[in-house]
């Protein structure tokens, strides 16, 4: 289904060569074009947003630069076809994942299958939701989302609108990948807060939230439940634990268990 527009966009890419590294120009334009929609709703961190796309747009001549809307408006087709790792498929396509040390991002298909067996069934979610208002995520190594994306559809395929009622934590090292993450999940408008940071150590140094979060007052919605649910902080880390160490039996109970869906029922699933 993408396979078209990945190698559309690649050729696009590609017209960048032999004159400039193409990854180098990869990471430009996914950068660009994160601090463009980013830029657009949030004023957090506008002004230094704004004078390195500057610094970026002035690296490079006009024939180059028109690549970067051009690439956009591809992955937009792309998308409108149907949700997926397409980034993810790009960076693959241009032999990137090599150059990035190993860098590989999951198969979109194995991510959906992931993300249905994390998911659970229809019931669950419902529950999940009765519960706790909403349904939150957390991807600790994040690369371009593809797990973050699986989800969403995932809970979309079973009814439930995500844009609504899933939001997600989202970090990853390399702030690349957030970059292509970030383009990603406010294009299918998935409530996000990314991070460039070290999820083993801790240490976070830049924040990314997607139109979906800032337009559906998310900050306040998660500070909410935080002060109603202050107990199920711990219950939230031994699920995380728990679907961290058994993906088998993944972070919801199995629906078909007598009482499922009045247990107390998990606050934030894990997607690692
Ligand atoms: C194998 S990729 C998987 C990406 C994504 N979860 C997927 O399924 O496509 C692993 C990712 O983890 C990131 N990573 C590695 N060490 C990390 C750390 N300590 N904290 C956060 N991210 C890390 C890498 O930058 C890379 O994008």
């Amino acid at each position: 289904m993408h396979k078209p527009h990945v190698k559309a966009m690649a050729a696009l890419l590609r017209r960048s060569q032999p004159r400039y590294d193409l990854y180098t120009v990869f990471g430009d334009c996914m950068e660009a074009i994160a601090i463009a929609m980013a830029n657009s709703i949030d004023l957090r961190a506008r002004a230094p947003r704004e004078a390195r796309y500057l610094d970026i747009v002035g690296r490079y001549p006009r024939e180059i630069l028109e690549l970067f809307p051009q690439l956009l408006a591809e992955l937009v087709r792309a998308l409108e076809a149907g949700p997926g790792d397409v980034l993810g498929s790009l960076f693959h396509e241009l032999d990137l994942h090599s150059k990035a040390r190993g860098q590989y991002f999951t198969p979109y298909a194995l991510s959906r299958c992931m993300a249905q067996a994390t998911l659970g069934s229809r019931e669950n979610v419902e529950a999940m939701i009765a519960q706790h208002g909403f349904v939150t995520a957390m991807e600790p190594a994040c690369g371009a989302g593809s797990m973050v994306i699986a989800l969403a559809e995932a809970m979309r395929d079973i009814g439930h609108n995500y844009q609504r009622h899933l939001h997600v934590t989202a970090i990853d090292i390399d702030p690349r990948a957030i970059h292509m993450a970030y383009v990603q999940l406010s294009l299918l408008h998935i409530p996000a807060h990314l991070m460039v940071g070290n999820s083993l150590s801790g240490e976070m140094q830049d924040n990314w939230f997607t139109p979906a979060h800032i337009l559906g007052g998310w900050t306040a919605r998660l500070s909410l439940r935080q002060r109603h649910e202050p107990v199920a902080e711990t219950a939230q880390r031994a699920t995380t634990v728990t679907a961290a160490t058994s993906p088998s039996q993944g972070a919801v109970p199995p629906s078909h268990e007598p009482g499922a869906s009045q247990r107390s029922m998990p606050r934030q699933l894990s997607l690692f």
